[in-house]
C-alpha cells in the first residue's frame, strides 16, 4: 500500500524554509504483530523539532535520513496489538504521513472525552504540562507576586499565565504585535501585555511593572530576558523554558544585563518537561479540570492537508499565528 509522506530533502543551511521539505510517495510495509496501522489526524508542530530538522539527528534513527518523527493524534485503521482496536484514538510519536505503521508500545490510547483531541497535543498535553512545571514547581508563583511571561500567546505561555492567575499572581505578558497582545489580555485574562516589536519596548514593559517583577518565565531568549532582568526585584526567580529566538543558529547568546543576576541575587533555573515525568498525571488533572470548567482559554492555528505541513511548520518557527500550530489531515 502506498501513502504520502513529508520528509526533509536537505539539512537547512540557515532558517528552515519550505524548500527544505518534500512531499513524496512511499510504500508501507506489511503490518506485523505488535504494530498498528494509523491514520494521523493532527500533527503537532513543535519547536523542539527544529534542532532535529537542522541536524538530521533525533531520538529515532529515521532522523539520520531526514525522515520526520513528531507527535500526533491518530486513529487506528488496523491493529495487530492487544488492547487496540480499529477506530481507537491514540497519541504518540510517528511520521508525517497520511498512513503510518507504528509499534503499539509507542502509542497511548486516548480515552473518550468531550474535549477536542487536538488539545492533547497542546494546552492539555506537553505545552500545558511544561507551563504547569514552570509556574508551580520552578517559579512557585503565589498570591501578590508579579510574573512576566514571554511568548505569552503561545500554547506554553498562555497556560503559564492562566495558571499564575489561578495562583493569585499579577501577570504581564510579552508578545509580538498588537493582535497577539489583545488576545493575551482579552481572551487569556492576563493583566497586561507588552508588544516586543515596539521601539520603546523596554520603557513600555517598565511602565507595565510599577512594582517590578518577582518572577519571569522565559521562552524566547536574550531579546526578552535582557529587557526583563533590570526590572526584576531582589531575590526574583527566572524559569528558563525555551530559547525560540536562538534555535535556528549557533551564535553565542549574549546578555548586557547578566550582572543583575548577581546584583539582585536572582535565581535562574532551566527546566525540561522530562524532569517532571512523575508529576504528569497531577499536572494533566489540573489542566483537564480547568478545561472541563471552561476556565482554560486557548487558540489553535490549524492548517489542513499533509502537503501544507512544511509551510505550516515554517510559519510556526517564524512566530506567525496565535496559539498551538497543528496540521489536520482529513
Ligand atoms: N523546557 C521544556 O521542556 C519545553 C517544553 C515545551 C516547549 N518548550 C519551549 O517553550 C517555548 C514556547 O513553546 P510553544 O510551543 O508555546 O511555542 P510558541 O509560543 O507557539 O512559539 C514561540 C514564540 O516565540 C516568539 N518569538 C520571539 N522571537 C522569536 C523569533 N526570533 N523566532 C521565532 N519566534 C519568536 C513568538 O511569539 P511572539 O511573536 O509573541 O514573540 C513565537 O510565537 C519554546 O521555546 C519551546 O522550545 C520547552
Amino acid at each position: 500500500m502506498k501513502t504520502q509522506r513529508v520528509r526533509l530533502t536537505r539539512k537547512p543551511q540557515q532558517a528552515l524554509q519550505t524548500s527544505d521539505f518534500v512531499v513524496e510517495q512511499v510504500e508501507l510495509d506489511e503490518l506485523q504483530d505488535g504494530q498498528l496501522l494509523l491514520r494521523p489526524q493532527y500533527l503537532s508542530l513543535d519547536p523542539y523539532l527544529i534542532s532535529f530538522m537542522r541536524n538530521w539527528a533525533g531520538p529515532s534513527r529515521d532522523w539520520s535520513e531526514g525522515i520526520i518523527s513528531g507527535r500526533y493524534v491518530a486513529q487506528v485503521v488496523a491493529s495487530r496489538a492487544p488492547g487496540f482496536a480499529e477506530g481507537d484514538l491514540v497519541i504518540g510519536e510517528g511520521h508525517w504521513q497520511e498512513l503510518d505503521i507504528r509499534p503499539a508500545k509507542a502509542m497511548r490510547a486516548l480515552a473518550p472525552s468531550s474535549l477536542l483531541p487536538s488539545l492533547r497535543l497542546g494546552v492539555l498535553g506537553s505545552s500545558g504540562i511544561t507551563a504547569w512545571a514552570g509556574v508551580t514547581q520552578v517559579l512557585e508563583a503565589r498570591q501578590g507576586q508579579t510574573l512576566v511571561i514571554s511568548a505569552a500567546s503561545g500554547p506554553v505561555g498562555s497556560v503559564a499565565g492562566q495558571l499564575a492567575k489561578v495562583a493569585g499572581a499579577r501577570v504581564v505578558g510579552i508578545a509580538g504585535g498588537a493582535e497577539k497582545c489583545r488576545h493575551v489580555v482579552q481572551q487569556l485574562g492576563f493583566d497586561a501585555c507588552v508588544d516586543h516589536r515596539q521601539a520603546d519596548f523596554g520603557k513600555l514593559l517598565d511602565a507595565a511593572l510599577p512594582d517590578g517583577a518577582d518572577l519571569h518565565f522565559e521562552s524566547v531568549g536574550a531579546a526578552t530576558l535582557d529587557t526583563v532582568l533590570p526590572l526584576m526585584n531582589d531575590f526574583g526567580r527566572v524559569a528558563l523554558c525555551g530559547l525560540m529566538q536562538h534555535y535556528q543558529d549557533n551564535h553565542p547568546i549574549s546578555l548586557s544585563n547578566f550582572r543583575d543576576l548577581l546584583y539582585k541575587a536572582l535565581q535562574l533555573r532551566g527546566f525540561r518537561i522530562s524532569d517532571f515525568a512523575d508529576r504528569f498525571k497531577e499536572a494533566t488533572a489540573v489542566l483537564n479540570s480547568m478545561a472541563e470548567q471552561g476556565q482554560l482559554h486557548y487558540a489553535e492555528v490549524i492548517t489542513h492537508g499533509l502537503e501544507q505541513a512544511p509551510a505550516a511548520y515554517v510559519a510556526m518557527t517564524q512566530g506567525q499565528g496565535i496559539g498551538k500550530h497543528l496540521v489536520h489531515l482529513g
